[in-house]
């Protein structure tokens, strides 16, 4: 019943120790240290390679690092290995933290004050209150609804858009495509937090900008291809999108030419919004994996049909 870790070695000498303290039944073993491959049941991983699927024959789950699956080719994993994505503290706190400072970045206008200082104009900027400010979530899961729980003390005027829809307190929600203009018409900062499935691919796109308020801003910290680039640039050159930040593009990093990395309304963040924290993390991963070993169903079971 051995669990393989593969990835950052750092991680997985600081994991191993824990799992021989709290969970030492299940032998913790690190790429391609492996012991015997007939024992591995359990892999934790980033991404996959051809290699270590075909170097383990007895797989029977797969856990993310991440709180998302979609950089892990799942075509190459055999169809009964279950798959977890990450749900732990870490993530959701410096996700909700990131999402937090980007939304009172532009909400205080920090890309144009940044210009004025730049160019020596110091702009006076007329202040808003932030229940002047229409802040919509899109994607209304773990890190969407803690976005929302982080913002909502501040006063921001909160909207969300989901899948099937979901009731949270204080927020306007709107569900599926019948319900995505009129969530988009009311927006002055949209926040992407969905997971990238061939439904969600692109979806920040020209048709979208379009129906949102001209002049509104974008916070995309999801993936890098929810969003059509190049639309984001003649968006904000035609004025229709004001500012972004970005912590994911495609590629990442962005070449050093690209138009995105000079464009003095977009912040470009490394994909660090959310981090996996060595320290708490591990303890989710221990969790989730008393839950299969207990035949349970656990949080981040991903439905495979359905890419989250
Ligand atoms: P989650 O709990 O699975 O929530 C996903 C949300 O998106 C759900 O509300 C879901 O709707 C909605 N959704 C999915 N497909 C949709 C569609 N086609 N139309 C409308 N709504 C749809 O995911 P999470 O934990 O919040 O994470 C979201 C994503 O954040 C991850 O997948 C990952 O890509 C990204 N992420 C980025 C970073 C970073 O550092 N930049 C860090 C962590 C995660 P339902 O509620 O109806 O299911
Ligand atoms: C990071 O991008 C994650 O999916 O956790």
């Amino acid at each position: 019943m051995t669990i393989v870790h593969c990835g950052d070695p750092k991680r997985g000498a600081a994991w191993a120790e824990i799992f021989a303290r709290d969970l030492p039944e299940v032998p913790f073993r690190c790429w391609p240290d492996i012991g015997d491959a007939q024992d591995v049941r359990y892999l934790i991983a980033w991404t996959l390679s051809e290699e270590v699927i075909s170097a383990l024959p007895n797989l029977e789950v797969l856990f993310s690092i991440g709180a998302g699956v979609d950089q892990l080719d799942l075509s190459i994993l055999p169809p009964h290995v279950r798959v977890i994505r990450m749900i732990e503290p870490g993530i959701t706190t410096t996700m909700a933290e990131y999402v937090t400072m980007a939304v009172l970045a532009l909400h205080r206008d920090l890309p144009a004050l940044v210009a004025g200082q730049r160019a020596g104009t110091f702009p006076y900027m007329p202040v808003k209150m932030a229940r002047e400010r229409r802040v919509g979530i899109m994607g209304l899961g773990e890190l969407g609804q803690a976005a929302i729980r982080m913002l909502a003390p501040i006063g921001f005027r909160l909207s969300g858009w989901s899948r099937s829809g979901r009731e949270i307190q204080g927020v306007e929600t709107f569900a599926g495509e019948e319900g995505m203009d009129a969530f988009l018409g009311g927006l002055d900062i949209l926040v992407c937090l969905l997971p990238l499935t061939p439904e969600t691919c692109g979806i920040l796109c020209r048709e979208t900008f379009a129906k949102m308020p001209r002049g509104a801003a974008l916070i995309n910290v999801a993936r890098g291809g929810h969003l059509v680039q190049e639309d984001l640039l003649s968006a904000l050159d035609e004025g229709a999108i004001s500012a972004a930040f970005l912590d994911v593009s495609t590629p990442e990093p962005l070449p050093e030419t690209h138009a995105l990395r000079s464009h003095p309304a977009v912040f470009l963040t490394p994909h660090i919004a959310g981090v996996t924290r060595i320290d708490t993390a591990v303890y989710a991963l221990i969790d989730a994996l008393k839950g299969v070993m207990a035949g349970q169903s656990v949080a981040g079971d991903i439905d495979r049909s359905r890419g989250y």
